[in-house]
């Protein structure tokens, strides 16, 4: 009697527990969207209609099928109607700001400066970095590019020491000897090559070098494990760009589908081979070369004086640095190369600089010697401009804020379209879509002082053509 009354309690209780969480799976993915949509179309905000579920994801998928069929003509450099076709329609559609759906999640787009200000500037933590696809934190690791608010600032101040000046020009020599290097094997191709021209695939062979670059700067010479790491991370990228429009839901990484066991199969890979790499050099303490001068070690080195971040959070910052700059290095590199051979002129006027500011090859790797490659510079931040690395960046609302005049509930997803913003012809003059390099001669030449976002916003404006590049060294 007793235990039928027990099995009678349990089996409500499961009832009862099982239709509050039907009751809130409805309410996020039926009632809460339709709600804020009405909610922003009383404040003149439109969008593609919310689809239950999947939100805006299956018109992405399709545009960006559609889109994947159209070649650009040559001369017209409008990537982002490739990469981001859904982007443009809906601007187009419903203006400047509109509202998309990431499944569920509501999501602010907008092309409008004062917005792109007040978020990316916003120093109250207010609109906090997440993206949303928790497979980018194991490439990246839950480092500097996706911590918030105090975390962010225990996490800046240990890694502070790897970027001061001197370890900046002893990088710049270190990539200065490796790109001798690569462009010694192009010399060798080409005199070996049919009439004294060869052919070379210059995202790989950047690839390559960004990874050399990287991989001894950050572990030093002795590098084998940084590549493995790289290779596993790649693996994850790959897997991470497949499931890009699964729907953003929670529990969704929890099944067990074969691309999120291998991801997390993956993350116990990199992850235990970074600890070992970060014990070897507690282990070297009291040696002679002590911690090691490469990045790995001034790291380990600040981390273990100051204590402030746990092992797991300094495992992140190392996979940050491996995965944050061989990419988006060996982008601006291709793109500054396939832009040169367009544009033969400026291919003339920059060799021309080339030769005449650093007569002596050796001197290219110099920081003085970069400031005055003034038309270098110009190409390529005209090269991030039309080719950014980062096509958007993403925030989330801490809080219900308002955003200009907008009233915005918390969770609101909000996106920074970059390669849109950097072709508006509103900001950058009829000319947008044209690569001009002398936009940058001067800051008076410049359209909009806080128009380029490559490295977000407030890193470039201020300083005169030149000396961008220089004097942010890495972002
Ligand atoms: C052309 C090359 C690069 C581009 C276009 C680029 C772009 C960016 C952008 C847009 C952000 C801001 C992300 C956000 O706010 O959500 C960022 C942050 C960051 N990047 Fe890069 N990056 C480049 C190279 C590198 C390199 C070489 C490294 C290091 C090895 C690096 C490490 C970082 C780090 C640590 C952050 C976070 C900074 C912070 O929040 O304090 N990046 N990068």
């Amino acid at each position: 009697m007793e235990s039928n009354l027990v099995q009678a309690v349990v089996a409500v209780l499961a009832v009862l527990l099982i239709s509050m969480q039907c009751g809130r799976a409805l309410w996020y993915v039926m009632w809460r969207p339709y709600a804020v949509a009405w909610w922003f179309r009383q404040q003149g905000i439109q969008g593609p209609p919310y689809k239950i579920l999947f939100g805006s994801l299956p018109e992405i998928r399709r545009l960006l099928i559609s889109g994947r069929a159209n070649a650009l003509d040559a001369g017209c450099h409008n990537y982002a109607s490739l990469v981001q076709p859904f982007f443009q329609k809906w601007a187009s559609d419903y203006g400047k700001t509109f509202l998309y759906w990431l499944g569920p999640i509501p999501a602010i787009c907008s092309t409008d400066m004062t917005i792109v200000k007040q978020v990316l500037g916003d120093r109250t933590h207010l609109f906090q970095k997440d993206y949303l696809n928790p497979k980018f934190e194991i490439i990246l690791g839950k480092g500097l590019i996706f911590v918030n608010g105090d975390d962010w600032k225990r996490h800046r101040r240990v890694v502070h020491p790897v970027f001061n000046q001197e370890k900046l020009v002893s990088m710049s020599a270190m990539a200065s000897e490796c790109a001798q290097q690569m462009m010694e094997r192009w010399f060798a191709k080409i005199k070996n090559g049919n009439d004294h021209q060869a052919e070379t695939d210059m995202l790989g062979d950047f690839d390559e070098l960004t990874l050399t670059v990287i991989a001894r700067v950050i572990y030093g010479e002795n590098n084998q494990d940084a590549r493995d790491i790289f290779q596993l991370l790649q693996e994850v990228r790959d897997l991470t760009i497949s499931s890009f429009l699964d729907p953003p839901i929670p529990w969704f990484r929890y099944l067990p589908t074969r691309r999120n066991r291998r991801s997390r199969q993956l993350d116990n890979f990199v992850t235990s081979k970074i600890r070992r790499l970060i014990h070897e050099r507690l282990a070297r303490k009291d040696t002679e070369g002590g911690y090691g001068d490469d990045v790995l070690g001034v790291t380990v080195k600040a981390w273990s004086e100051s204590g402030t971040l746990s092992v797991q959070e300094i495992i992140g910052e190392c996979k940050t640095f491996l995965a944050a700059g061989q990419d988006t290095g060996a982008n601006l590199l291709t793109w500054a190369m396939f832009l040169l051979s367009s544009y033969p002129e400026w291919q003339e006027k920059v060799r021309e600089e080339v030769l005449r500011e650093c007569p002596d090859s050796i001197e290219v790797h110099s920081v003085e010697a970069m400031g005055k490659l003034k038309l270098l510079n110009m190409t390529l931040l005209e090269t991030l401009r039309l080719y950014n690395p980062v096509p958007f960046l993403l925030r989330k609302t801490a809080k219900d804020t308002i955003l200009a005049d907008i009233r915005v509930p918390k969770g609101t997803t909000i996106t920074i379209p970059i390669a849109m913003l950097h072709r508006d012809e509103d900001i950058w003059g009829a000319d947008a879509n044209a690569f001009n390099p002398m936009r940058f001669e001067s800051v008076a030449s410049r359209a909009h002082p806080n128009a380029l976002l490559s490295f977000s916003l407030n890193r470039l404006h201020h300083h005169s053509a030149g000396n961008d590049l220089v004097q942010d060294g890495f972002c």
